[in-house]
């Protein structure tokens, strides 16, 4: 057969368990994409020959009519680039193995590595560069994208992550057309509230998430972005993502280098769960911290009391959730500040010192506290901010990012201003704030760590993020096993930038039963369980003023890291009992919930009147599924529920947990292989039939199947 690699010697073959990455690295050339899909054999490979090629890393101004990958200008202005191969190295590591290919400009001393770094099991390949500037002068980086991935034509469909504050991980679908899709963050901070680094793009038309081709792409970076793609004249759509350059030119120096965050993709042929259980399986080995550890049930004072906090207070709520089988209390915002007390969100921030007129006894007489009741105790910081009303404020007024020659811009409060994360003795002052905590109370057991403010455009966003990654580092390196929650302002850090220093993030500062059901659908589309915070809250919502049932909440919040976020002093007898039951399944579950592969079975995007995922565990002997009503009208027709993600051959014994119903759903305790759940499925009543005083026009069931 006479194939293009017959004629062209230099090719890379990048496998995983599933898929496959062909590049041409034929040293004098371009690198070149050849291919990006399903595993193929060494014969099937060969087969590729005829394929058209792209170029990998696109580089600006030689060929005009070609979206760049990269860019830079020369010091003397030039601002071409061109790479040429040098060399093309596989080496290999644990779970997989990584390809550099170090190109060289053709004229300048300019050297850009192009790596692709494969994670077998999980069927992820991550793509990065660094860039160095071998010359003397400077030269100015002025595009740096991670990665570019040429699409091949077809009915090619993306789905985003877009929302705002209290709405967070929104899904977006829609058919990728001519011309321009673009998708950027400039918060500076928080880069997941109004859009999300991730995209997964359906190769076979409309997404559908059990079958189907689908590329995820997951930009891993804390920080403003871009991700664009370019539908022009070729047989392609081209995929770019990196770091927001528009703001945040970088100059190298005479041997300096500069690396972008890694861009991770993953390719599945079952449609978007398949994808999502790569990254899900990716994030928890590789990324997300101890990813293989079960998370505490918890409850969180935040909504429970907000600012109101005292001894007393927090001992109660100590005291409620110990005796509902919760495991850690999290003691929220308002426990600190001498001069300025915090007693709303107009002060305070940066004087992390305990207001002892709230808390006489101090963050030690909390902790043991807890410690008496047999929990852990957990608190909330903000170590990036400051209010210009605080004492640190008036300390170190240069510590704070501010435009030159304007007024300073003041966020949450009226007040609230970001700490120059770029400045070391910033740095420091952050470290400090785990660091005083932790000397003071080593039996701190969870940090709940908040940012609640944008930052100014005209300031350097990879300076701050490079900062923020040396301080949370050093806070790493000395407190490896405290969990870290990461919040800002609700889901602003969803992110595989920041997730691999921290445990879990507070999905949304919206604890809404049914809008979480949209929302922690699509943050699931990149994010575990396991690390996606989810509360059961009060009624009415404290941001929608939704009533929803007790149960129709529980069920919600039993499909993430199941906490409370309440004031349990104000619930009944009835309803702590419901809830300690919640917890006693949850328990269960946990294992399943916080490992297990997630099968997205009908979304409620689809407006079908009802929602419905399940987890998996690894080895299929037990699942648990969630059925939702996302809407209540009478005369509505449902399917029976089919799962999925079962072993076809075993049989499966069903236990509804959370149950309220009278009589038990007529299939309670009976058995089913996994091929007739699968392929015929089980009828799900439209309504819980519950006594009188708990009925509600909110229906809901969780499913419990384990294999005999
Ligand atoms: C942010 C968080 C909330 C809460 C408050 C405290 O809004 O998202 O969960 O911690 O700050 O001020």
């Amino acid at each position: 057969m006479t194939t293009l690699f017959a004629l062209l010697a230099s090719i890379a073959v990048l496998h995983t368990a599933n898929t496959t990455m062909v590049l041409e690295t034929e040293p004098g050339q371009e690198l070149k994409t050849i291919y990006y899909g399903t595993k193929l054999s060494e014969s099937e490979t060969a087969m590729l020959g005829s394929y058209k090629v792209q170029r990998t890393y696109p580089c600006y101004g030689v060929i005009g009519t070609e979206e760049a990958a990269f860019a830079a200008i020369q010091a003397d202005g030039n601002r071409t680039v061109q790479l040429r191969i040098e060399s093309a190295e596989t080496s290999s590591w644990d779970g997989g193995n990584q390809l550099c290919v170090t190109c060289k400009d053709g004229f300048y001393p300019l050297t850009v590595k192009i790596f692709f770094k494969t994670f077998k099991d999980q069927d992820m390949i991550e793509t990065w560069t660094e860039t160095i500037n071998e010359g003397k002068k400077p030269v100015t980086l002025t595009r740096f994208d991670s990665g570019h991935l040429p699409i091949r034509v077809d009915d090619v469909w993306i789905s985003t992550l877009y929302g705002t504050w209290a709405n967070e991980g929104r899904v977006n679908t829609e058919p990728l057309t001519r011309g321009w899709k673009v998708i950027r963050n400039i918060d500076g901070t928080r880069n997941s509230h109004t859009s999300h680094g991730e995209v997964m793009i359906s190769l076979d038309g409309k997404p559908r998430e059990d079958a189907g081709r689908v590329i995820g792409a997951a930009l891993c970076w804390g920080g403003n972005y871009e991700l664009r793609f370019q539908t022009n004249d070729s047989d392609y759509h081209h995929f770019f993502a990196g770091i927001l350059p528009e703001h945040d030119n970088v100059v190298l120096a005479k041997g300096k280098s500069f690396a972008t965050p890694h861009l991770a993709l993953s390719f599945s042929n079952d449609g978007l769960s398949g994808v999502s259980r790569n990254f899900h399986r990716w994030g928890r080995k590789y990324m997300l911290r101890h990813g293989d550890q079960e998370r505490r049930i918890l409850l969180n004072s935040w909504e429970g009391v907000y600012f109101d906090i005292n001894e007393d207070g927090m001992k109660q709520m100590m005291d409620d959730i110990a005796s509902m089988g919760g495991e850690l209390f999290v003691m929220d915002d308002g426990w600190f500040g001498d001069k300025y007390p915090r007693n709303n969100d107009h002060t305070s921030l940066g004087d992390w010192t305990t207001d002892t007129r709230k808390l006489p006894n101090g963050v030690p007489g909390l902790v043991k506290a807890a410690t008496e009741r047999g929990i852990k105790f957990g608190i909330w910081v903000e170590p990036e901010m400051t209010n210009t009303v605080s004492e640190l404020y008036e300390a170190h007024p240069d510590w704070i990012i501010k435009a030159a020659n304007r007024d300073i811009v003041k966020g949450r409060g009226g007040t609230q201003v970001v700490l120059d994360m770029s400045k070391k003795d910033v740095q420091d002052f952050a470290f400090s704030v785990i660091d005083n905590v932790m000397k003071e109370n080593p039996d701190i057991a969870y940090i709940k760590w908040d940012a609640n403010a944008p930052i100014s455009m005209d300031f350097s966003n990879i300076a701050y993020w490079q900062g923020f990654y040396a301080m949370v580092e050093r806070v790493r390196e000395a407190y490896p096993d405290l969990t870290i929650q990461d919040c800002a302002s609700g889901g602003g850090r969803a992110n595989w930038g920041v997730l691999p220093w921290f445990d879990e993030f507070w999905v949304s500062d919206n604890t809404d039963a049914l809008q979480r059901v949209y929302m922690q659908w699509g943050t699931s589309y990149f994010f575990p369980a396991i690390a996606m915070a989810s509360h059961i809250s009060a009624t009415p919502n404290h941001t929608v003023f939704r009533t929803t049932s007790l149960k129709y909440r529980i069920d919600v919040a039993m499909s993430g890291r199941l906490g409370m976020e309440i004031q349990p002093k104000n619930m009944t007898e009835q309803e702590k009992d419901i809830c300690r039951k919640a917890i006693a399944d949850y328990k269960r579950i946990r294992p399943i919930v916080q490992f297990g592969d997630i099968y997205r079975l009908v979304s409620p995007y689809d407006n079908r009147g009802f929602a419905s995922l399940m987890y998996v565990a690894e080895n299929k002997d037990k699942a648990v599924a969630y059925w939702w009503k996302i809407a209540n009208f009478y005369d509505e027709h449902f399917p029976r529920l089919r799962f999925a993600g079962l072993d076809a051959e075993r049989s499966y014994r069903v236990t509804e947990l959370n149950r309220l119903d009278i009589s038990p759903l007529a299939y309670e305790g009976k058995t089913f292989t996994g091929r007739f759940l699968m392929e015929s499925g089980l009828e799900i009543p439209a309504t819980n039939n519950v006594e009188w005083s708990l009925k509600s026009d909110w229906s809901s069931r969780v499913l419990l199947l384990e294999a005999l």
